[in-house]
This record gives structure tokens, sequence and C-alpha cells, in this order.
């Protein structure tokens, strides 16, 4: 069942994300060669907290920290560490809160001090698939419609979309109905309608899409070791068409 949300209901999941998107810019600027993730994850709880707010990923399933922060080949759900970041990695950080009991969820990634072209060019390439998916989110397209945006742009660069983990339905839980692939067929699917609140999180690959995950249960990393980059927004489809929610 997908939730419609009231105007009141987006107004609270607007402070949500907002609060989760400054909670990023400010990790975003913090990360920097000789940092450690464990420090950013500390930093954002802090963050979260002082707002009002829970962070939403910790607890969850049993994940243990606040944020998710992967490194390099790590897609998704890497755990903070006390290994120092080095120039040229790229570090995908990835957080989330409960507000007025309402998610908030968004990632981004970002390249610690100089990074390689290549590097640059899979988050650019990345982040421009979630705008083009973002571009979709509006009354009477469908869900297939956000899917394929996300795969064209990404596989038109050259790269591969990460199929073992997709974009989520949020509101009063994390994760709703529907799921939201970075892979799909325009026209396909269920019909968008006003109301529907969307986590849209294109995971691009530099290789192959196939991700394995380590013995710690959660870390999800490339099978061929390349460098793989991931975006999200929360995103409200309105009358009025897409409104990204998760924005500071
Ligand atoms: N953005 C991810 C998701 O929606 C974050 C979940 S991390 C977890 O699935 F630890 F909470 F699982
Ligand atoms: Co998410």
């Amino acid at each position: 069942m997908i939730t419609i949300k009231s105007q009141a209901e987006l107004d609270i999941m607007r402070r949500a994300n907002r609060l989760v998107a400054q909670v990023l810019a400010d990790v975003a600027r913090r990360a920097a060669p000789g940092v450690t993730t464990a420090s950013l994850d500390q930093r954002a709880e802090e963050m979260a907290r002082a707002a009002g707010a829970e962070p939403a990923f910790k607890g969850y399933h049993g994940y243990p920290y606040a944020l998710c922060c992967s490194v390099n080949e790590q897609v998704v759900h890497g755990f903070p560490s006390q290994r120092p970041l080095q120039e040229g990695d790229i570090l995908s950080v990835d957080f989330g809160v409960v507000l007025d009991g309402f998610y908030g969820d968004a990632a981004l990634t970002v390249g610690i001090g100089r990074v390689s072209h290549e590097a640059r060019d899979l988050m650019d390439t990345t982040r421009r698939s979630l705008e083009a998916a973002i571009a979709q989110a509006k009354p009477g397209n469908r869900l297939g419609d956000i899917s394929a945006a996300v795969q064209r742009v990404a596989e038109a660069g050259g790269y591969s979309v990460v199929r073992q983990f997709v974009g989520h339905g949020i509101g009063r839980a994390m994760h709703e109905d529907p799921q939201v692939p970075n892979y799909g067929v325009p026209g396909r699917g269920v019909k968008l309608k006003p109301g529907m609140v969307l986590a849209i999180e294109p995971m691009v690959n530099a290789g192959d899409f196939e991700v394995t995950v380590l013995d710690d249960g959660w870390t999800a990393v490339t099978v061929d070791g390349k460098l793989s980059a991931h975006f999200e927004h929360t995103v409200a489809v309105t009358e009025n068409g897409p409104q990204v929610l998760s924005l500071p």
C-alpha cells in the first residue's frame, strides 16, 4: 500500500529532510584527508539530537551507527571507522532521521581532496542520474519512468546500476511501498499521484553491477573492486511536479 501524505504531513517531512540535508552538508564540508569517518558519524548524531530528532539508522535491523560511510569500492552501508580518509578517496555518506514521527533520508558522494577524473565523472554522472529521475516524479508518470531515467543516464555514461538495493517510499516508516529500482522500463509500474513521497537513490558502479556484502553483515562492496557512487533525495510528488524535500 502506497501512503498519500497530506499537506501538513509533507510540511513535517520537509523539516525532517531539511535536517538530513543540513547534516550531510556539514559532513561533506568536514570530509578531508586525515579525518576519520567515525568523527563524522559522531557529528551527524549530535546535530540530529540537538535538533530534536533521532538518527534513523542506528539500531535499524541492528545497524550500529547513525551514518553510513562507504569509501571507494564500498557501495552502501559502510561502517564509520577510525581509518583516516585519504586524498583521492570518494566517500558516500547516507543519513536518516525521524522527526515528529516522520522519516528523512538522503545521501551524497564527495571527493576527498583531489580525486581522479574517473572518480569525478562517476560522481557527476550519478548525481545527474538522480536529477533526471527526480524530473520524472510527477503526477501521471509511472514508477518505471523514474527507474528508467536513472538507468539511462548511468549507462550512457558507461557505468552500471546496482540491482541488489533499491530506493523506496518513505513516511511514518523509513521503508514504505513502493520499491524504487534504479533500472526499469518507461511507462511501466504504478502511476504516480500527488502526496506520494519517494526516496530515490541511484547506486552506480564504475564497473560491473555485481555487489557482495562483507562478513560484518552490512558493508556492500563491488565484486570487481571498482568505485561506486551513491546519491539520494527524498522527493514528494505534487500537483506542481516533483518537490525535493531533502534540501538544506
Ligand atoms: N538510505 C538507506 C536506505 O534507505 C539507508 C539505510 S541504512 C540502515 O535503505 F542501516 F538503516 F539500514
Ligand atoms: Co534510502
